[in-house]
């Protein structure tokens, strides 16, 4: 079966899928029947590069190696490079639209009309952007069902660790009544550093050359992106849509690392925590740092590693400990989805 993509967004993300897909390409065939071609990519600093005929994915990650863009991409008969990114989406022959531009915590833009284009176009929607997921997830959704095409972002909570799938699929019958865990990366990152003895910029800038922070690092550093992360997970485990202004957020910044030496002196650590709970006036978020004794399954995650606890009515706690950031992690996780979506599951 063939399936045709088109990708929105060529950075970390973007081009950490494409290297996947240029190694495992005649795996995927083998084992799942799937042969994922890749007709379109289309990103705002690089340009847009789309042939009918698939693009030579080899040739496209070699361009953006040299200079940063598609310049260097040979020109074939079929190619064009005229397109903008709505073009790109309405234009291609894409059976599914990969929407992996940067996350726009304010209104979810540019990435929320890149979906909602995508899927009133008839295409199917795989995306890790947080913003169009945790701002726009029911109207999306709705979208979808009006178009008959699909909307899936596994990789939007913990990039390619499937904690959404685990709870859509795995624990059905069950009821998770609290969500508790470390859901940023970067400040988890942060905190590991800074025990070790790294001051907080030096940390920071660290994770930032090693591609965990976002594009602006203060949604990882005050919580807004576990902030966002909680937004998703509300609509995808509970259904329920919370404003992230309901949400306490309180992120890193302000830690030292004397406050750090302290807490380590007593047995203790820094984790910034994202928790969501069903209480009987409904879904409560809160996203802040807490001191937790060593003995707490969360105090031994360490580095940009994320970890998500559910507990569950009828399975007890479960916790699942991986990725939640990286170029071949979150890559990986726009995969997870592509497959499932042709293999007509969620
Ligand atoms: N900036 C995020 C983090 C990336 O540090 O976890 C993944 O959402």
């Amino acid at each position: 079966m063939k399936h045709k993509l088109a990708l929105i967004g060529f950075g970390t993300v973007g081009q950490g899928f494409v290297e996947i897909l240029v190694r495992e390409r005649e795996t995927l065939q083998e084992k799942y029947g799937i042969d994922f071609t890749v007709v379109a990519i289309s990103d705002m600093n690089k340009g847009t590069l789309s042939d009918p005929n698939g693009l030579n994915l080899p040739l496209v990650l070699e361009s953006v190696k040299l200079s940063g863009t598609f310049a260097q991409y040979p020109d074939t008969s079929g190619l064009v490079r005229e397109w903008d990114s709505f073009e790109t989406i309405r234009q291609s022959e894409a059976d599914t639209v990969l929407e992996a531009t940067y996350t726009n915590i304010a209104n979810g833009q540019p990435g929320l009309d890149h979906c909602r284009a995508a899927l009133e176009a008839g295409k199917n929607v795989v995306t890790t952007n947080k913003g169009p997921i945790a701002l726009g997830l029911d109207e999306l959704e709705r979208l979808a069902r009006d178009h008959g095409t699909r909307i899936l972002y596994e990789g939007s909570v913990m990039s390619g660790t499937p904690v959404l799938r685990l709870a859509q699929t795995s624990l059905a019958g069950d009821d998770i009544e609290m969500v508790r865990g470390i859901l940023n990366g970067t400040s988890n990152y942060i905190l590991t550093q800074m025990e070790e003895g790294l001051d907080f910029e030096e940390a920071l800038a660290e994770a930032q050359k090693l591609g965990y922070a976002e594009a602006d690092p203060t949604n990882d550093i005050d919580g807004y992106d576990a902030q966002f992360k909680l937004l998703i997970l509300s609509q995808a485990l509970f259904g329920v849509r919370i404003q992230k202004d309901d949400i306490f957020t309180l992120g890193v910044r302000h830690i030292s690392r004397d406050d750090v030496a302290k807490a380590h002196r007593e047995n203790r650590r820094y984790k910034l925590i994202a928790s969501l709970e069903k209480t009987s006036s409904g879904i409560v978020g809160r996203v802040a740092p807490e001191i937790i004794p060593w003995s707490d399954p969360l105090a031994g995650v360490f580095g940009a590693v994320n970890a998500l606890t559910y507990r569950c009515r009828l399975a007890g706690d479960i916790t699942v400990v991986g990725p939640g950031a990286g170029r071949t992690e979150t890559g990986f996780a726009l995969l997870i989805d592509c497959i499932n979506l042709c293999r007509g599951q969620i």
